[in-house]
């Protein structure tokens, strides 16, 4: 399986286009100590050919760029086969509307997650007036293959997981499996990715799961519980905005430190989080503890 980091900051990118924090002035004067980044998304493939999008992001239509195209046969080619999006909030669902010149769009979520597309944020019947949308119902904890536009199976086989959180705030209502952590495992060689780019807690069962995978990509959203208050540019904790910071004797370094997944990084990276400067102390101690902070085009072959 090829993994591809298309986008690895939160939402409103890297720096954020109305932002002077800290991180964002270093982005924007030095940007060699803190490199610039798109909003959060993955692609995987098992052919290198044909790809599944993890999240489809505002930032999609230069993402693909990622993506080792080469001239179809057809006027229309699009190297994505499907799009599998771990919530339904904006900065990981924006992109399905971006990619309506497909015609035709192969979407693999929960039904939480549908619901939300269809009637709160309707970027489901807003695509669907462009585009054929075809909806694959994800079941928690049921692992189903993900399947090219010809029906032919992939066998890159995804269970999602549900992780702590809140729906998002356009949400009417709370169902099961609003959000959820994706695991991606490729039949042909037996290797797991762990994608989980918004989590609100890490129990040790969740932690457990997530160290069995050879490669895991997790939520890097803010170093401090209280980064943005302190900022002032919000009146919420980290973890009342649903994502464990990475910091502190509670916070997810602690833990994923000790897992024994080959390669574990940090994505979906706010822009007001310190170990976006490559020189910062918090770079350090991530390095240090052996995860690395994810960057726009890295890739991982497992
Ligand atoms: C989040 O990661 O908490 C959401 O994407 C919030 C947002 O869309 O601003
Ligand atoms: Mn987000
Ligand atoms: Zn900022």
């Amino acid at each position: 399986m090829d993994v591809i980091l298309l986008g690895t900051a939160a939402g409103g990118g890297f720096p954020q286009w109305n932002c002077w924090c800290p991180p964002c002035r270093v982005a924007r004067t030095d940007p060699a100590r803190a490199h610039p980044r798109s909003q959060s998304s993955v692609a995987i493939s098992a052919d290198g050919r044909r790809w599944f999008l993890l999240n489809a992001s505002p930032d999609v239509r230069d993402q693909l760029r990622h993506l080792d195209g080469r001239p179809g046969d057809a006027l229309r080619h699009l190297p994505v086969e499907g799009i599998v999006p771990t919530d339904a909030e904006l900065d990981h669902t924006l992109g399905i509307a971006l990619l309506r010149e497909g015609r035709r769009l192969e979407l693999y979520a929960t039904r939480a997650v549908l619901e939300v597309l269809n009637h709160d944020s309707r970027i489901v019947p807003v695509t669907y007036a462009f585009a054929r949308v075809v909806e694959h119902e994800l079941a928690l904890e049921q692992p189903a293959e993900l399947c090219y536009h010809d029906g032919a199976g992939s066998g890159l086989v995804v269970t999602p997981v549900a992780v702590p959180g809140d729906p998002p705030r356009f949400a009417r209502r709370d169902l099961p499996g609003h959000t959820v952590g994706l695991l991606v495992t490729d039949r042909a060689t037996g290797r797991t990715l762990a994608f989980v780019p918004g989590c609100g807690g890490l129990d040790p069962a969740l932690a457990e799961r997530l160290g069995a995978a050879d490669l895991l990509l997790f939520d890097g959203t803010f170093w401090d519980d209280d980064e943005m208050i302190r900022l002032g540019l919000s009146e919420r904790t980290a973890r009342q905005m649903d994502h464990l910071p990475v910091g502190g004797a509670d916070g997810s370094l602690a833990r994923l430190r000790h897992l024994p997944c080959a390669r574990k990084v940090y994505t979906h990276l706010n822009n007001s989080n310190p170990m976006l400067v490559e020189d910062s102390p918090e770079r350090a101690a991530v390095r240090d503890a052996g995860l690395v902070v994810g960057d726009d085009g890295m890739r991982f072959r497992l």
